[in-house]
């Protein structure tokens, strides 16, 4: 399995950095290391996403129970620390069971085992999985139950539109679930948008650099840190914020046997994170078959929390 995994992050890396400009796919950020990371990244004062997003469904769990009715399966796709399901879990009536995944299998188990501790009669089920490729339903969760697909935090907005909607319309029709219940960074002023992706305490760049160290831990790659710079900049084109790394040098980088040049100035990108107008994002998800039921924002309509019904 680790070798498996391996292999398919070597492939994946070597193939992002034969591309003009060079990428690296985001997925690859959450190692342990990058996991952490990316758990303390929640907890910066500029990262607004996870408060916003948290204070909406503490104050709206209730209506969010209310639409889901009893018995619910809660499925949540690229779980993380699992602090959002709970405050779902917790408004729900009598939920049937609790299945999040995560690639970082350690991470997911850990963060299941705290949830097992607070709610000891709920039925979890955590699967390592990638959701990226598909979602895996354990055969516990049998065809005439209610599911839920959860899927907080604006991880739909790391993948390119196009991406995004084969996503949303494969979880359909993969998971069978009645409801998505789905969180969505919205579009703001671009220096809110930039703080958080360049905090002043320099986690993001931690995490932004941990993919070159996570390359040379993996893969015994030997890219030097210190000749790269984390940049995050808006490009309001798009409407996505954009991570790169930058090489402070011209340099030479071997993975794998492979060698990697950069010239100084030279981008490698590595996150694109896209913001949504609440029209367009629900727009996005009809065309995959969702129908918008319900939408909740916070007062400067920075987040957003749909609930969307699969359509027949
Ligand atoms: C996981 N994802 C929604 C985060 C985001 O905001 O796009 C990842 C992240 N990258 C840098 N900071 C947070």
């Amino acid at each position: 399995m680790l070798e498996r995994l391996n292999t398919t992050f070597r492939d994946s890396v070597l193939g992002g950095l034969s591309q003009h400009p060079k990428t690296l796919e985001p997925k690859w950020f959450y190692d342990a290391v990058g996991s952490a990371l990316f758990d303390q990244i929640c907890l910066l004062p500029e990262y607004y996403p996870t408060r916003t997003e948290t204070a909406i469904l503490r104050e709206r769990a209730d209506d969010i129970a209310e639409a889901l009715g009893a018995g619910v399966v809660l499925y949540e796709p690229g779980a993380g620390s699992l602090s959002k399901a709970r405050i779902v879990l917790e408004a729900l009536e009598a939920p049937s069971r609790f299945v999040p995944t995560d690639i970082s299998s350690t991470h997911l188990h850990e963060a299941a085992e705290d949830v097992r501790e607070a709610f000891p009669d709920l039925a979890i089920e955590p699967i390592a999985c990638d959701f990226t490729k598909h979602l895996a339903i354990p055969p516990s969760v049998e065809d005439d139950m209610p599911v839920t697909l959860f899927f907080p935090g604006s991880t739909i907005g790391n993948f390119e539109p196009g991406e995004a909607e084969a996503l949303l319309r494969r979880f359909r029709e993969e998971s069978g679930a009645q409801h998505l219940l789905i969180g969505v960074d919205l579009v703001k002023d671009r220096n809110t948008l930039v703080a958080a992706y360049d905090d002043a305490a320099g986690v993001t760049a931690a995490f932004n650099l941990n993919l070159l160290e996570r390359i040379n831990r993996e893969l015994g790659g030997d890219f030097v840190i210190e000749k790269f710079q984390h940049v995050a900049l808006f490009n309001e084109e798009k409407s996505r914020i954009e991570m790169h790394l930058e090489s402070l040098e011209d340099q030479e980088a071997s993975i794998a046997g492979s060698s990697i040049q950069f010239t100084a100035g030279e981008r490698l990108h590595t996150e694109n994170s896209y913001k949504y107008s609440p029209d367009r994002f629900s727009t996005m998800a009809a065309r995959a078959g969702w129908n918008e039921s319900l939408v909740w924002t916070d007062d400067k309509n920075w987040f957003g929390v749909f609930l969307f019904t699969a359509a027949a």
